[in-house]
């Protein structure tokens, strides 16, 4: 009979190995699904999943080196199914629409009719950070999971949506999957072009979608009692009064524009500088301008994010120049005003320097107040939650989907601190776990609350 003790050295080995087989358990391809899955059932504590989670989607990635996740590339599709796979685990229906978006419902007990929508988009920029988005798919996922652990039912249904794309970036259409939910698709977009020539119809159509079935997404607004957005905050605000959650007054307003500067390419060595048509040195101008005219006025700003001459050369003057111009700012009056004084400039530039600037308006989009009612009952819960007097009221220079929502219900929006200074659209965004934590717990707060309101007809 094998002696029940054994030398040290063995029980040791017996450890290894043993350890080696539960990490290689651990990183099969499923399961970070089967893992995170298992987590949401038992009910893990909320931030380190919220964390464990927005880590999960971030291993899918159009660029092995950093994280960008276009519309409908694999890494979109793969990120999808991930999104939909954790919601049937946390005991959702769930569906994806014609235009990608990932739909999850939980029935409520019927004493009110309607449904709580929830959500954010699950696209990024490119080199993105892991929060942007994907946190407000998350949080409604784990804190509807804790209230069914805890045998609770909501009166009220709750649909959460990953929207399949807001920023825009594959195909400059931004707002892609709330606009068709709210009925909003412009067809025109499926006709867009990416980097690579590919349509948007084209690229649907290879990612399985029935782009034909896009009118047949909008949600009937009769059966939506409101929209709530969990996001990052994306800027410095709650991280410098060292707040981990804020409650969002207005989403600013945004126009955006891709320009095109055409002058006439020459040899830089022969050209004298008074005969030159330099697209761009035209192009600084005017962003020199937008810079200058956006820094008059508090909430107003200007960026060019995208900045090319096509086919440049160190010895040819550049005879085209592309550039983008998002200007936004806290109502649409002086976002407008702010345009305006851009294309003026644009005009005197192009004149003086006989080349022909042409601007092309990508997206319009006015500011919007958040619901008061909803911003009051999250409010509550923040105050309910940190035991705090009261939450800090904060508006949103970011746009969100939640501002395209608001054409159709009630709005409000949570925003959660942002670490290393508030940053954003880029790889060094972070959350704690203990921001991810009250962020769980304020929304399951606000989810108990915004039912029973329902159900007193308030
Ligand atoms: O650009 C924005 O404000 C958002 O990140 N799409
Ligand atoms: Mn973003
Ligand atoms: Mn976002």
């Amino acid at each position: 009979m094998t002696s029940l003790w054994r030398h040290p050295r063995c029980l040791r080995n017996e450890y290894l190995w043993a350890r080696s087989w539960l990490r290689r358990l651990r990183n099969r391809p499923g399961a970070a699904l089967l893992d995170i899955a298992d987590r949401l059932r038992a009910g893990d504590p909320p931030g380190s999943l919220v964390l464990a989670m927005a880590e999960s989607l971030a291993s899918f990635s159009d660029d092995p080196s950093a994280l960008t996740c276009s519309y409908l590339t694999a890494a979109h599709r793969a990120t999808a199914d991930r999104i939909r796979n954790w919601m049937l685990a946390a005991g959702f229906q769930s569906h994806i629409d014609a235009v990608g978006n990932v739909i999850g419902l939980l029935e409520g007990t019927g004493a009110v009719h309607g449904c709580l929508l929830s959500g954010s988009h699950y696209d990024t920029v490119v080199n993105a950070g892991k929060f942007d988005g994907r946190l407000g798919i998350i949080v409604p996922i784990v804190a509807a999971t804790r209230l069914r652990r805890a045998g609770v039912r909501l009166p009220v249904g709750l649909q959460v949506i990953a929207f399949a794309e807001e920023e825009g970036v594959r195909f400059e259409s931004t707002f892609l999957g709330s606009r068709a939910l709210t009925g909003q698709f412009d067809p025109k977009v499926l006709d867009r072009t990416d980097g690579a020539g590919v349509s948007m119809r084209a690229a649907m159509a290879a990612a399985g979608l029935d782009w034909t079935a896009i009118a047949s997404t909008a949600v009937n607004p009769d059966s939506v009692l409101g929209f709530v957005e969990v996001h990052i905050e994306q800027g410095p605000v709650l991280l410098d009064e060292n707040l981990p959650v804020g409650v969002v007054t207005s989403i600013a307003g945004s126009i955006r524009n891709t320009v095109t500067v055409t002058g006439m390419a020459g040899h830089s060595g022969t050209v004298p500088m008074g005969k030159r048509r330099d697209a761009a040195a035209a192009s600084a101008e005017i962003i020199l301008a937008v810079e200058q005219r956006c820094s008059r006025y508090p909430g107003l700003v200007g960026t060019v994010g995208q900045l090319v001459v096509p086919g440049g050369a160190m010895n040819v003057i550049p005879g085209s120049c592309h550039f983008s111009v998002d200007v936004r700012a806290p109502t649409d009056e002086v976002r407008d005003a702010a345009m305006e004084d851009i294309l003026a400039v644009s005009r005197e530039v192009a004149a003086r320097r006989k080349v022909e600037i042409d601007w092309k308006e990508v997206l319009r989009v006015s500011s919007v107040e958040c619901a008061p009612q909803i911003r009051t009952q999250l409010a509550d819960s923040v105050c309910r939650v940190l035991d705090a007097p009261a939450a800090r009221l904060l508006p949103s220079g970011a746009g969100h989907d939640a501002m395209v929502m608001a054409d159709i219900t009630p709005m409000g929006m949570l925003f959660v601190r942002c670490g290393n200074g508030g940053v954003s659209h880029h790889p060094s965004e972070t959350l704690s776990e203990e921001d991810a934590d009250t962020a769980v717990r304020v929304f399951e707060d606000f989810l108990l609350h915004f039912g029973e309101a329902h159900v007193a007809g308030k």
